[in-house]
Parts: structure tokens; C-alpha cells; sequence
């Protein structure tokens, strides 16, 4: 009886370190150097995996790892006034296992990256030019509101899960990067998704829910 207490407790703790490894990197650890992505998924037999089939590790070469042009400026000419270029798995093969990737944000003069979530990861967003009012929002009850206006050289963490967006109260154009805790951190424009889904949602589930008129519902599930 007495010996079986200290076992009980070392499964305890294995368990709880085992928690916590997962709590700490979303995606799961490698379990070797690499394991860049083999890209083509359009043969018939082709499954679903968590995460994608790998390629031959000796037919690896840097250019898995590598991509370059992200430097130059996007086109911010659209109704938000701002363009995301994100980085992962689908675009460096190699990011495949490594729980990373990589966004440049570019904003025109009040440009918006409007309020969105990255359901797999935390990211954490450097501004190089411009001014950025950025913030995100807690889960309930409280829905407290973290908010801060970013310079140049200023560094801001979204975490994951949580609604954030990016405004550039600037009169100038915008550039941030920002690192994201997933090789495939995932995207929900929460205008979007609630008022552009395919098919629409009932107009009444989303008059109800945001206790909204049934026309004006209807008004924005024609704009999204
Ligand atoms: C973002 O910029 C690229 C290149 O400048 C352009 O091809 C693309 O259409 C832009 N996307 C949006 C949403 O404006
Ligand atoms: C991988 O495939 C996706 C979807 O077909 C494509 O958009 C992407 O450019 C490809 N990436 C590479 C590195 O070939």
C-alpha cells in the first residue's frame, strides 16, 4: 500500500510534465531535425494528416527552407487599406513540424487588419514603420480589452486564440512582421465568417445574436 504512493505520484508527475510540454508549443515537437513538406496532395489517395507527409530527408536542400521578396511592399489598394503575406508550411516546406511562421502586414494610411483569430497560434508582431492602434480582447466573462498605440521599433503579443486586430492611425503607410506560434496558425475574419459564411447563417440566429434589425443583417450578409 505504502509502495504503491510514490508510483502513483510519479505517474502524477509524468502526466503533469506531459501537460505542460503540450501546453507550451501548440504544434506538436518534432521528433527529428526536419521534415520538410511534401507539397502535392492531388492524387486521389492522398489522406489527411496532422501535418503533412515528408520528404526524403537526404533530397532536402536549402531552398526548402528559404524564401525571398519580402522586402518589397504589398498592394494595400483594397476596401481595408492593408495585405497580409504570411509564411507557413504551404509556402517554406520546411517550416513543417517546426510550430513557426511568418507575416509582413502591410497598411495604407488607416488601413485595417480587421479584428480576426489565429485558432492554433499565439503571434507576436514588430512594427517597422508607421503607427499602429493594435489590441485584442479576453475570452468571458470579462471580455477585457488590451490596447496600445505601436511605433516604430514597438513589439506587441496577440495570444492565441484571442480577437485581436491592426489599425494604422498614421498618415503615412505601415509595415509590421510578425512571428506565429503554428506552421499553419489559422485565420477567422470574425466579419467574415459570421456574416459572409457559406451557406449564410439563418439572418435570424444573427439578428438575435447581436441584436440586430433583420434588414441590417441582411445589408451585411450581402457585403460579406
Ligand atoms: C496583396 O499584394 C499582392 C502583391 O502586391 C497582390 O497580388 C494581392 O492581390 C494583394 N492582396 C490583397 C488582398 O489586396
Ligand atoms: C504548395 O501548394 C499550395 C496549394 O496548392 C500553393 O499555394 C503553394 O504555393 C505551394 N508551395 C510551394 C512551396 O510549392
Amino acid at each position: 500500500m505504502m509502495k504503491g504512493v510514490p508510483k502513483m505520484l510519479l505517474v502524477s508527475v509524468a502526466l503533469l510534465a506531459w501537460a505542460c510540454s503540450l501546453a507550451s508549443a501548440y504544434d506538436p515537437s518534432p521528433l527529428q531535425d526536419f521534415c520538410v513538406a511534401i507539397n502535392d496532395t492531388s492524387s486521389d489517395h492522398a489522406v489527411f494528416v496532422n501535418g503533412k507527409f515528408c520528404k526524403d530527408p537526404k533530397l532536402a536542400t536549402a531552398n526548402d527552407f528559404f524564401f525571398s521578396g519580402l522586402d518589397t511592399p504589398r498592394d494595400t489598394s483594397n476596401p481595408l487599406g492593408s495585405n497580409v503575406t504570411l509564411l507557413n508550411v504551404d509556402k517554406i516546406l520546411g517550416l513543417n513540424t517546426l510550430g513557426i511562421s511568418l507575416a509582413r502586414i502591410d497598411f495604407a494610411p488607416y488601413g485595417l487588419n480587421p479584428p480576426h483569430i489565429h485558432p492554433r497560434g499565439t503571434e507576436i508582431l514588430v512594427v517597422l514603420e508607421g503607427t499602429l492602434l493594435v489590441g485584442f480582447v479576453t475570452s468571458n466573462p470579462d471580455n477585457r480589452f488590451f490596447s496600445k498605440v505601436l511605433y516604430a521599433g514597438d513589439v506587441f503579443v496577440f495570444p492565441i486564440g484571442l480577437i485581436h486586430f491592426q489599425f494604422n492611425v498614421g498618415k503615412t503607410n505601415a509595415v509590421a512582421f510578425a512571428g506565429l506560434s503554428s506552421q499553419n496558425p489559422g485565420l477567422i475574419t470574425i466579419a467574415n465568417a459570421v456574416f459572409g459564411s457559406n451557406p449564410p447563417i439563418n439572418p435570424d440566429v444573427l439578428a438575435k445574436a447581436f441584436q440586430l434589425d433583420r434588414n441590417v443583417v441582411n445589408y451585411l450578409q450581402k457585403k460579406f
